[in-house]
């Protein structure tokens, strides 16, 4: 995909479905009893592979235009699958969907594409196997392809030492068929769509944080869940990259309607604000029991920040952006405490640095982030998305501000999360 400089951005988006409530709403509703009725779900590679791991358990999934009916069998209702388990490119649909298998009656194994295969599972395996299931990562690598081997689950309560949704996620839906309270403790709260949308279901958790910041939450053994009526909010994810081409690019002025705000994934929007973005919340309300707003963005001369701590997981998947921002702003910018952008789809220290380096930036990645000085302009670059959909879209939006023309090989990538991206950054020009 070929990128070249735009004079300036204006009109109206309105952001596909968010990917995790996506994933989450069918994954529920699948072991829930009766008929979940999903609208906005985000029709992206990584959520369609969630519904064709519990097509094939025997889950009837209906995929009209504008709903999405999962028609869930109840906690026990899954079928062992005649194949293995394909979960694409999608981490959430992997962890997750463990957490499950570790409760059914049947074994399965779970494989995904090269970059899956590669992420780490030992992080899921070991809490899950503590609780008695049994999971081995059949290449001896820790990591997929995964053999699930479901055991009589026992109420656990698990310290995690990164603060991952997928994780705690993981453990809580095990969490369902164990035979006592199940707990998990990271050390920062974690998006918490599990939590919310759970206890939607019928299911009965808890979460607090402690005063020294750590973040709990329980589960109790559960009968049953109950089938819900579910409105998927925008993706902030994805809307991440119109507030950053609206910010970017001089004369910008964009609308970016139905955005999920939950705190635990709005972050993007306060460093934003700390690098002295011109941004306005407007109609907020929520949709599935998640805050949601409509954004009006301006092109904003920005300042550099330092992106740290307890804020890291609430924009995590939003860094690699973050990183092209600060590239155009004025100062240093140091991100730190995200060693997990090395987990991701890429190792996104890596695949940011290089990328923002043929660009022309001036950025030195750390064991945690990067430092990142900032010089007021880029320059076009062909640029390797490494198949991760987060770096083509952040290096697409860099691309527009950029001087020169971009290129990003790869770029069909997007597909997994928001396959409309480019025609819905072509209507703004
Ligand atoms: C997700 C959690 C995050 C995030 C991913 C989606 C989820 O991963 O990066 O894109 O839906 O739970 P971790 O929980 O591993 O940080």
């Amino acid at each position: 995909m070929e990128i070249t400089p735009a004079k300036k951005l204006r009109g109206e988006v309105t952001i596909p479905g968010d990917k995790s409530i996506s994933h989450r709403s069918v994954m529920f509703g699948a072991i829930a009893k009766g008929t979940t009725e999903i609208a906005n779900f985000l029709q992206g590679a990584d959520c369609l592979a969630t519904i064709g791991c519990f097509q094939s358990m025997g889950i009837d999934i209906e995929n009209t235009p504008d709903r999405i009916l999962v028609h869930g069998r109840g906690l026990h209702g899954l079928t062992k699958p005649s194949g293995i388990l394909n979960t694409g490119n999608s981490g959430t649909t992997t962890r997750l969907i463990s957490g499950i298998l570790a409760g059914q009656s049947f074994s399965t194994v779970l494989s995904g594409d090269e970059s899956l295969n590669s992420r780490p599972m030992a992080r899921i395996m070991e809490p899950l196997n503590s609780m008695g299931a049994r999971i081995t990562s059949i290449n001896g690598n820790n990591c997929a392809p995964l053999q699930i081997d479901p055991g009589a689950l026992h109420g656990f309560s698990y310290e995690s030492n990164v603060a991952s949704a997928q994780v705690k996620s993981a453990i809580l839906l095990a969490g369902l068929y164990a035979d006592g309270e199940t707990s998990v403790t990271e050390p920062v709260l974690s998006r918490n769509h599990t939590e919310l949308m759970l206890n939607s279901f019928g299911a009965r958790v808890s979460s607090r944080t402690e005063a020294d910041g750590r973040a709990l939450a329980s589960v109790l053994p559960c009968e049953e869940l109950y089938g819900q009526k579910i409105t998927v909010p925008g993706d902030i994810s994805s809307a991440a990259y119109f507030i950053a081409a609206g910010l970017l690019v001089p004369g910008s002025e964009i609308l970016i309607k139905n955005v999920g705000i939950n705190p635990t994934r709005a972050g993007l929007l306060t460093v934003c604000e700390n690098m002295g973005a011109d941004i306005t919340y407007l109609s907020k309300t929520s949709a599935g029991g998640e805050p949601v707003a409509d954004i009006l963005v301006k092109h904003s001369p920005l300042e550099a920040v330092t992106v740290e701590g307890s804020i890291i997981p609430t924009l995590i998947d939003e860094l690699p952006m973050i990183a092209v921002m600060a590239a155009f702003a004025k100062g240093t910018t140091i991100i730190r405490d995200a060693a997990e952008l090395k987990v991701k789809e890429t190792n996104r220290i890596n695949t940011v640095t290089e990328n923002l380096k043929a660009m022309g930036a001036d950025v030195t990645p750390t064991d945690d982030g990067m430092v990142i000085r900032g010089r007021g302009t880029l320059k076009g670059a062909r640029i390797n998305s490494h198949l991760d959909h987060r770096i083509a879209m952040a290096f697409a939006i860099a691309g527009l501000a950029a001087t020169g023309t971009t290129v990003i090989e790869g770029s069909r990538c997007v597909d997994v999360s928001y396959p409309a991206f480019f025609e819905t950054l072509d209507s703004l020009k």
